[in-house]
């Protein structure tokens, strides 16, 4: 939160943004004990944080790396490579997801399949997965968004059926259970970001979580330029002599597989290992926070359709997204705009400039996609606002609503 006074633009009372950051005393000390140590690449902080972030989705492995795309890329690249899928071989992706989940697919030369989403959770819609498979569908990549499970049960069990592989991409949704299990530990890999804005902010980074530890060696390596899994850090020698040590030194600059340069930094995995320490104080801040807005704003439920959390999961609420019901939201977010209340779009997808020009308009086939791309709209939820800010928020929306 900070006061704004930029050209041209009339000083607001608040700006409340959809996100922030501050580094908490821990999170220097351990930014400093980086610095002092004259460590930067794979390092003690990097297994700290990928050991602590496994246990805490129930994962036996997690790789640490330099976004959320970056770890949804190379989870689709191993399985792709461990599966032996063929470029033009098809993904099913929701249609309402931010714009990495169905590029990671073209990127690795497959083709996003769209399916429509839940009217009332916005994510994947389990009732309509199986009229889109083909002979050539691969795997699913259901979205956690805003901080929501998936409806996982019927995806998981399409995907049994159909021998198909399931990527979680949580970058929204960290900590929260689906039936009692963690998110990242449902599929055969989950995919976490730590980019400004979400949950555990370590500026860039993302994280792979799994179960599978073949898949969790592929990961790691395609981070690494494809690098031969018998060195993916620099300690990987520490401890080895004699024959060891020789095979080692003779396959430490071998390459096994086309990979990328997504490594992160000591410093994001200090970052990152701080702010986990503290996730029951953020967690507790943030739902604290979305049941404030939800109190305030439920005056307004003929206007606005709320957040909603079905009996079976838990929601995390790294974003409160608001869909207003009927109408063209335009009026709405300007109206929170000038008066400091930050907004996005929830997460339009086909109607996006590249989508149309590659997939033509797609729009009028996904009707639920549409009413979001139109009317949905999320806004800040996070443990940086404060119950004032809160009160200020839904002032807002009050006064939009009573001046019609
Ligand atoms: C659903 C979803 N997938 C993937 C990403 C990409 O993460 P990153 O920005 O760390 O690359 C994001 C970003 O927030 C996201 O919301």
């Amino acid at each position: 939160m900070s006061q704004k006074t930029g050209a041209g633009r009339p000083a607001r009372a608040r700006e409340i943004g959809v996100g922030g950051f501050a580094a908490g005393a821990r999170a220097r000390r351990y930014v400093g004990e980086v610095l002092r140590s004259g460590r930067l690449s794979y390092g003690p902080f990097h297994r700290r944080f990928e050991e602590a972030f496994a246990a805490e989705h129930d994962c036996r492995h997690a790789a640490f790396c330099n976004s959320g795309t970056s770890a949804l890329h190379v989870a689709v690249q191993a399985l792709k490579e461990k599966h032996g899928w063929a470029d033009g071989d098809e993904v099913l992706v929701p249609s309402v997801t931010f714009i990495a989940t169905s590029n990671v697919a073209l990127h690795n030369r497959l083709t996003p399949v769209f399916v429509d989403v839940d009217p009332r959770t916005y994510t994947i819609d389990p009732a309509q997965l199986a009229a889109k498979l083909t002979k050539r569908t691969r795997a699913v990549f259901p979205v956690h968004l805003l901080g929501l499970p998936a409806d996982m049960d019927p995806v998981l069990d399409l995907a049994r059926r159909k021998g198909l592989s399931v990527v979680e991409d949580s970058a929204e949704t960290m900590f929260a259970r689906y039936k009692g299990r963690k998110v990242g530990s449902l599929g055969d890999i989950g995919c976490f970001s730590t980019y400004v804005a979400h949950y555990i902010v370590t500026g860039v980074g993302g994280l792979t979580t799994t179960n599978d530890p073949d898949l969790h060696v592929r990961v790691r390596s395609l981070m690494n330029h494809g690098r031969d899994s018998i060195y993916l850090s620099i300690d990987d020698d520490a401890e080895a002599t004699g024959a060891r040590l020789h095979e080692i030194a003779a396959r430490r600059f071998r390459f096994v597989s086309v990979g990328h340069s997504f490594r992160a930094t000591e410093l994001e995995a200090a970052l990152g290992l701080a702010q986990l320490e503290e996730k029951d104080r953020i967690v507790r801040a943030r739902l604290a926070m979305a049941r404030r807005l939800s109190a305030g704003l439920k005056e307004f439920e003929d206007r606005l359709q709320l957040p909603y959390c079905p009996p079976d999961r838990e929601h995390t609420f790294m974003l409160y997204g608001l869909v207003l019901r009927g109408e063209d939201k335009t009026a709405l977010v300007n109206f929170l705009e000038d008066r400091g209340v930050e907004t996005r779009d929830m997460m339009p997808l086909l109607n996006q400039p590249v989508y149309r020009r590659l997939f033509g308009d797609l729009e009028p086939r996904y009707p639920v996609a549409r009413r979001l791309n139109r009317s949905g709209f999320y806004i800040g939820c996070h443990q940086y606002m404060t119950p004032k800010d809160a009160d200020y928020v839904v002032a807002q929306f009050r006064a939009f609503f009573r001046r019609r």
